[in-house]
């Protein structure tokens, strides 16, 4: 798979510089819900005024909060400040970006837009959007800690600038990087976009599992995220994954017995046949929504 990370030049200018391309564009989200108060926070952290961002949000609670916590504008619905946007985020909901951006049309100038709704191809946004300055990015729930994945795709009317702005916005949740096709992202999705979950599975087994050793659940939750925050740590150092694992299996001893588990039960495998089935299911999801 080809993907082009950020120049870590460009990421750390982006996130530290008050004076970087970030304090300077008007943004605007449509959809004011978790992932735009993620992206939000994260772009004040970096430099950005809150009175530059717009943003669109029915709910009234939804539109209090974010305005006292960002101190950003907000409106019930769009209206003419749109059109000074030169970036808009679509954050809603998949199934309801279509009825979104018909009442948002005629306040759309002509911005830089970015869906991060899952699922919905380029072509269907550009189609949507009668434009071809689109990008779709695939952001995950680690965003709202600000140690968030997001892979990004460009259709053909996308400029170097347009590219930076996009990365430099994205980018105010974590790492972010470039694929060259939907068909990436949506491989993109299934690793890191549907990622955090397959943790959680595994941290909820594992918490179990010490429970079922004696633990009470309090401990049990303790030690299970010590140790696998230390793990994470450590292969972050870059070594192989499997030399970690062999280095920590004694032969005949307690890991290895816990190994012969979980390869007996297939375990491995079920994990490649799961982000295989999360793969197969973005394509058929992109074909419903774009219907
Ligand atoms: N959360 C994640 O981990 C994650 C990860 C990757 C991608 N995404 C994508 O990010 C997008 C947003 O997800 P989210 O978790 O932030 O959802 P969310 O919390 O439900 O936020 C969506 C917000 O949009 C509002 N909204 C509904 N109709 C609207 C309209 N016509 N105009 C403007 N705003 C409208 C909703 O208001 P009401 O509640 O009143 O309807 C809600 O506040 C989705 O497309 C999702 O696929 C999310």
């Amino acid at each position: 798979m080809i993907v082009h990370p950020i120049d870590p030049s460009q990421e750390s200018e982006a996130m530290s510089s008050p004076s970087s391309t970030l304090s300077r564009p008007t943004l605007a989200f449509i959809g004011g819900g978790q992932m735009a108060s993620a992206m939000i926070a994260g772009l004040l952290r970096a430099g950005q005024h809150g009175s530059s961002i717009l943003v669109i949000e029915p709910t009234p609670d939804r539109r209090d909060h974010l305005e006292q916590t960002f101190a950003v504008r907000t409106a019930a619905r769009a209206d003419a400040q749109l059109a000074a946007a030169e970036l808009v985020v679509w954050a809603v909901k998949p199934q309801v970006l279509r009825q979104a951006l018909e009442e948002a049309r005629m306040h759309l100038g002509t911005a830089l837009h970015v869906s991060i709704a899952a699922g919905l191809p380029l072509k269907t946004l550009s189609q949507w959007l009668q434009s071809q300055r689109v990008v779709r990015a695939m952001p995950n729930t680690a965003a709202l800690v600000g140690a968030g994945v997001t892979g990004m795709v460009a259709a053909e009317g996308v400029s170097e600038a347009d590219r930076q702005l996009a990365a430099a916005v994205l980018a105010a949740t974590g790492h972010c990087f470039w694929v060259e096709s939907d068909e990436r992202l949506d491989a993109v999705t299934a690793v890191s976009g549907s990622g955090p979950a397959y943790v959680f599975h595994f941290l909820e087994a594992f918490q179990a599992a010490a429970e079922a050793v004696g633990f009470d659940p309090a401990t049990a939750r303790e030690l299970v995220l010590r140790t696998a925050a230390g793990a994470v740590e450590q292969a972050g150092l870059g070594e192989p994954f499997g030399d970690l694992r062999s280095r920590v299996t004694s032969r005949r001893g307690t890991t290895e017995a816990a190994l012969a588990v979980l390869d007996a039960r297939g375990t491995p495998r079920a994990i490649v046949d799961a982000v295989r089935a999360a793969y197969a299911r973005g394509g058929e999801l992109s074909r419903e929504l774009s219907e």
